[in-house]
C-alpha cells in the first residue's frame, strides 16, 4: 500500500476533478507484477494501468489500490469489472470511495463476485493524500489555500503600495510550485490593478491553473498580463450588480466571465467546484483574504516571512478585518511545517477544528 501511496502522488495537481489513485498489483505468489497510477482526468484509472501491465499474471493475484475501486460508467468503463475480468482474487483498498456513485458499490460488487476484500490499510495516509477531492465532496468547494508573502514585521506593502519583491528567488520558485498543485488561482480586483500579476506555475502544470479574477466593480485595466491567454486561462468572476459597460469590455477581450448569484468567496467557490476543482489558492489581498477567511473558504495557510523590516503604521498587513473583539476569539492554527526558503521562512498551517 506504501507502493501505491507513492504511485497516486505522481498525479498531484493534475486528476481533478478526480481523486489521486495508485495501484500494484501481485501475482498469486505476491510477486509484483504491475503498478499503475491516475494521471488526468479521462485518462485510464489507476487499476487498469496496473492490470495492463501485470496482463495474464494477474489471474489469481492481488490488487492493492489506496481508493476504493469505481463501479460506475464515467469517462473511462469501471475499474470493478477490469478486475474480475482479469481474475483478481484480492482487493486490498485503503479506504472507501466517499463519490456518491461508488460509496461502497465497488467492494460490494467485487465481493458479491467472490473476491475477498480487505480495507482500511493505511487510511490515514490515503485521506491526507485526497484531501482536497473528500473535502469538494463533503463541502461543495474546492480545498482553499490563503498565500502571503510578509516582512518580519508583518507588512505585505510600503505604505506607497511598492511590494515587490518581499520574497527571494526561492520562496517565489516555492509559490511556481504551489500553483502547480491548485485547479485555480484567485486575486481580487485590486491585486490585478496593483500588481498586474501573472499567476502561472511557469510551466510546471500542464494545462497551467484557472486564473480567477474576483471583482465586484469590473473596473479593470485595458491591458493585463492575464488578458493574455496563450499560456493560462482566466475568468472573471462577478455578482449580479456588475455594471454592463465592464461585461461588454471584457467579451470584447475575449476574457470569459462568470456572473455568480452573490458576490461573495463561497459563492465563487461553489463554482469553481461544478467546473471541477479540487483545490484552489487565494492569492489576494487583506480584504479578499479576509472575506475568504470569513466564509471558511480557507482551510490551509501559506505564509512567507521575510527577514526584512518594512515599517510603516499605514503600510499593508496579509488581512482585513476579521471582525473580532477579543483576542481570545482568534484560535490558534495548526502548524503542519516549518520550512527554509533560502533567507525566508514558510509557514504552512492547517485551519483550527475539523476540516
Ligand atoms: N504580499 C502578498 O502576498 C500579496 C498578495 C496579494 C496581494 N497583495 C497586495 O494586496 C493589495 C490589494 O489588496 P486588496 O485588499 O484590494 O485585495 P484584492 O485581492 O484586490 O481583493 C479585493 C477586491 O476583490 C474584489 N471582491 C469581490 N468580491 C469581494 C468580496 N466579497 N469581498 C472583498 N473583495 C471582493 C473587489 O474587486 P473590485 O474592486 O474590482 O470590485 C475588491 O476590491 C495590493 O497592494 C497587492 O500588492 C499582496
Ligand atoms: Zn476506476
Amino acid at each position: 500500500m506504501q507502493r501505491a501511496l507513492q504511485l497516486a502522488a505522481l498525479g498531484a495537481g493534475r486528476t481533478s476533478p478526480n481523486p489521486l489513485v495508485g495501484c500494484v498489483v501481485l501475482d498469486a505468489q505476491g510477486r509484483l507484477v504491475g503498478e499503475g497510477f491516475h494521471a488526468r482526468a479521462g485518462t485510464p484509472h489507476a487499476e487498469v494501468q496496473a492490470l495492463r501491465q501485470a496482463g495474464e499474471r494477474a489471474q489469481g493475484g492481488t490488487a492493492v489500490v489506496t481508493l476504493e475501486p469505481c463501479c460506475h460508467h464515467g469517462r473511462t468503463p469501471p475499474c470493478s469489472e477490469a478486475l474480475l475480468a482479469a481474475g483478481i482474487a484480492r482487493v486490498v483498498v485503503a479506504m472507501d470511495d466517499p463519490d456518491p456513485r461508488v460509496a461502497g458499490g465497488g467492494l460490494a460488487q467485487l465481493q458479491g463476485a467472490g473476491v475477498e476484500v480487505i480495507r482500511g490499510i493505511c487510511a490515514a495516509e490515503a485521506r491526507a493524500l485526497n484531501r482536497p477531492f473528500l473535502h469538494r465532496l463533503h463541502s461543495g468547494r474546492p480545498l482553499g489555500v490563503l498565500k502571503w508573502a510578509m516582512s518580519l514585521d508583518g507588512r505585505t506593502a510600503l505604505p506607497n503600495g511598492s511590494s515587490q519583491w518581499i520574497s527571494g528567488p526561492t520562496a517565489r520558485s516555492w509559490v511556481h510550485r504551489l500553483r502547480a498543485g491548485c485547479d485555480a488561482v484567485i486575486v481580487g480586483g485590486g491585486t490585478l490593478r496593483s500588481d498586474d500579476p501573472l499567476l502561472t506555475s511557469r510551466g510546471q502544470r500542464h494545462p497551467e491553473p484557472l486564473r480567477v479574477v474576483f471583482s465586484r466593480g469590473l473596473e479593470l485595466p485595458d491591458q493585463a498580463r492575464l488578458w493574455h491567454q496563450a499560456e493560462a486561462p482566466t475568468l472573471v468572476a462577478h455578482g449580479p450588480e456588475a455594471p454592463a459597460d465592464g461585461r461588454q469590455r471584457l467579451d470584447q477581450a475575449g476574457v470569459e466571465r462568470l456572473e455568480l448569484p452573490r458576490c461573495e468567496p463561497a459563492a465563487l467557490l461553489e463554482a469553481l467546484a461544478a467546473r471541477g476543482c479540487n483545490q484552489v489558492l487565494w492569492e489576494c489581498g487583506p480584504a479578499l483574504a479576509a472575506a475568504a477567511l470569513q466564509q471558511g473558504c480557507v482551510q490551509q495557510i501559506a505564509a512567507v516571512i521575510a527577514p526584512k523590516l518594512l515599517g510603516g503604521e499605514a503600510a499593508r498587513t496579509p488581512l482585513g478585518d476579521l471582525g473580532l473583539v477579543d483576542v481570545n476569539q482568534a484560535e490558534p492554527w495548526m502548524l503542519q511545517r516549518l520550512q527554509g526558503l533560502g533567507p525566508d521562512l514558510l509557514w504552512q498551517l492547517n485551519a483550527p477544528g475539523p476540516s
